[in-house]
């Protein structure tokens, strides 16, 4: 597995109720309506901190595909089929190729919460990293974000593999610990 693995890797995944689509312009204005009507569960979220322009959420949409195009990492925007409607983004990022292994991060848009599509979308990505050679898959989120932690271990089944003390600066710059899970192939 290497970057070219990911550049190119499929940018179209289906589940029974998703589409997942690589990031593309014209996903900017439901991004731009998910992360403006979803800040309120957004606070751990560094990048969505305040309401985003539509002009922001263009760059976020071709930065996102300019990364996947470079074999940085996978990126899926999420959406339902019956109506199209903007679940959340999925990614898997910070690959380390000799093991090979890569972190998986997720944003759902609140009005779709609690139906278990984000966790349809994010065990169809994992499913689909495993494809492609992951030995491991790992999800990291802060102590204090409880519906993070909750939705690894009960809803995707992820191992919690223990506390990070002071690993990353949270969203308002202070030192944070956080919770390590991981999911490998076998489950
Ligand atoms: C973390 C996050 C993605 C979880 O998303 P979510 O919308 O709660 O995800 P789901 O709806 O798939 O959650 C599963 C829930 O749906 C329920 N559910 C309903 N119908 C279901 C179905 N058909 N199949 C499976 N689960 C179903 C599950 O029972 C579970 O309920 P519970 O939370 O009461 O245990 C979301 O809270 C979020 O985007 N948070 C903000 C961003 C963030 O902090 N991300 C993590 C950064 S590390």
């Amino acid at each position: 597995m290497n970057h070219h693995t990911l550049a190119r890797a499929s940018r179209r995944l289906e589940t029974a109720r998703l589409l997942l689509e690589a990031p593309a312009r014209a996903h900017a204005a439901a991004i731009y309506d998910s992360v403006n009507t979803s800040l309120p569960t957004l606070g751990f979220i560094a990048w969505a901190q305040a309401p985003w322009t539509l002009e922001r959420a263009i760059r976020f949409c071709e930065g996102g595909l300019k990364m996947v195009d470079d074999g940085e990492c996978l990126i899926f925007n999420a959406f339902r089929r019956d109506d199209r409607a903007f679940v959340g983004r999925i990614d898997l990022h910070t690959f380390d190729f000799e093991v090979p292994r890569a972190e998986i991060g997720y944003v759902g848009d609140a009005r779709q919460t609690g139906a278990g599509l984000m966790r349809e979308a994010v065990l169809a990505v994992v499913a689909f990293g495993f494809r492609l050679g992951l030995a491991r898959i790992e999800a990291i989120s802060e102590v204090d974000n409880h519906r993070a932690l909750h939705f690894a271990e009960h809803a995707l089944g992820f191992r919690c593999e223990g506390r990070l003390h002071h690993r990353e600066r949270n969203a308002r710059g202070d030192l944070c610990d956080q919770m390590m899970f991981a999911t490998f192939p076998s489950g």
